[in-house]
């Protein structure tokens, strides 16, 4: 994938590769995890249309605007915005962007690796047989005594850290590129067939109801910031994750039509994830809101039950932790593509650097689902505000710059080259977009929240 032999700054090896390595790291945790369980604790249908009307208008203008930037500049999110600002005559603060969007890869990684420690243990929960004909209730203590142990969490927390280290270490052109290749579709098929478990439960069409029959008196302000915030944090945009793998992007791929793929891709993913939940959920008498918990909850209970279900439990797990870690190199690569670049480091140093504080800052995480949970914060665990810092207004805060910076600052002349758009109204639309509708929405949205409007 990104070849770093022979110059110090990689190109994909194809547009392929891109499109692998950019779904890759769109799919992953977000889809799996966190899509289901923020849709039951925000009311479901009205949330996930609410969702999806961020991912079209918002996310895929800002995906193409943050792949562009990076394509253009061909270097780290932190001197890529130098570079821009420098071409557009535009004011130096601009870099300030970069930085941010470093600081919010490293804090979300922080938990994310936590998360995705939990399902690497779940491959081996469902090896040793945990799941086997268990009704709902074992289930979930297998789940809560799993949490409240530091020593496992910080276990698997470490191990995943460690996987994600090495990659990235590595250069991503071997193992991952193949390992993507094959388990990005296996995991589609495995999602198809737990839908198919879900239809077999008296609840399938409750939970279809539950996902697609919005209704509006359940939300807030606040779960439209969610909704928004999910929108950035699933396609992996607003910190320059998109920006680094956009400037290895060769100059002859179309922008506008791998973002559509990717977009279309992790959409799926996550609706697939929702369709196969809730069913599950409301035939166990659970509850849609259980929080962070709801998949480790849920899908054992499919996988204890149904036939077949002890390799198709091995080999979900496998793949969530396998999404997680494409993820999770996309979060790291911008601290570690600066270290690297602008400070002289080695790739080993820096990603030991990068690595290691993030895995301490992960200890916050491992510690709010025990032995601190009581530990509040604005009424939140240390868990719950880092999500809410990184996903509800470093993520949107920074696409709004990317946004801006695309629409307002960037000579329409070097966009509209950039992009090349197929059709020619596509480049006016994205134009219209991502200077004022995607801006304004973000704005709004943050008005809403503070209680302004
Ligand atoms: N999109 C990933 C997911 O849904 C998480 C992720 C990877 C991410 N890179 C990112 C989120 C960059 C925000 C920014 O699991």
């Amino acid at each position: 994938m990104i070849d770093t032999n022979t110059t110090a700054h990689g190109k994909w090896s194809s547009r392929y590769a891109y499109i692998l390595a950019a779904t890759g790291s769109a799919v992953g945790l977000g889809n799996i995890w966190k899509f289901p369980y923020i849709t039951g604790e925000n009311g479901g249908g009205a949330f996930v249309l609410v969702y999806l009307a961020c991912v079209l208008v918002i996310g895929i203008p800002i995906m193409m605007a943050e792949t562009m930037l990076g394509r253009r500049s061909q270097r780290n999110p932190i001197e890529a915005m130098e570079i821009l600002t420098k071409e557009a005559n535009a004011d130096s603060h601009w870099h300030y962007l970069g930085w941010m969007g470093v600081i919010a890869g490293l804090l979300i990684l922080s938990y994310y690796s936590v998360v995705a420690g939990w399902a690497s243990a779940y491959i081996l929960k469902a090896f040793t047989g945990s799941f086997v004909d268990a009704d709902a209730s074992a289930i979930k203590t297998l789940y809560a005594d799993f949490i409240s142990s530091p020593i496992q969490l910080i276990f698997w927390h470490t191990l995943f850290m460690l996987a994600t280290m090495y990659i990235v270490v590595k250069g991503v052109k071997n193992g991952l590129e193949k390992a993507v290749q094959y388990l990005m579709p296996a995991l589609f098929v495995l999602m198809f067939l737990l839908v198919a478990y879900a239809m077999t439960t008296n609840s399938y069409f409750q939970g279809l109801h539950f996902l697609f029959t919005p209704d509006f008196s359940k939300l807030t302000s606040n779960s439209v910031l969610t909704a928004m915030g999910h929108a950035f944090f699933t396609l992996s945009l607003g910190m320059g994750a998109i920006m680094v793998y956009g400037s290895y992007l060769p100059k002859d791929v179309s922008i506008s039509k791998t973002v559509f793929m990717i977009a279309g891709a992790d959409t799926i993913v996550a609706l697939l994830a929702g369709i196969a939940i809730f069913p599950i959920v409301f035939a166990n008498n659970l509850h849609p809101s259980s929080g962070p918990g709801l998949i480790f909850e849920t899908l054992p209970i499919a996988f204890g039950a149904m036939t077949g279900g002890w390799l198709m439990g091995i080999l979900f797990f496998i793949m969530l932790s396998v999404a997680a870690l494409t993820s999770s190199i996309s979060l790291i690569e911008p601290a570690v593509a600066w270290l690297v670049e602008n400070r002289g480091f080695t790739r080993e140093k820096a990603c030991i650097w990068s690595g290691g504080v993030t895995w301490l800052l992960g200890l916050g995480t491992v510690f709010s689902f025990n032995v601190w949970s009581d530990f509040k914060v604005f009424d939140r665990s240390i868990f719950q505000l880092l999500d809410y810092l990184t996903a509800n207004l470093m993520l949107p805060i920074g696409g709004f710059c990317i946004a801006i910076f695309a629409g307002w600052i960037m000579s329409p002349k070097h966009s509209e080259a950039e992009l090349d758009m197929p059709i020619a109204q596509g480049y006016q639309a994205w134009k219209l977009l991502v200077s004022y509708v995607a801006p304004a929405a973000v704005f709004f949205v943050f008005l809403h929240v503070i209680g302004v409007l």
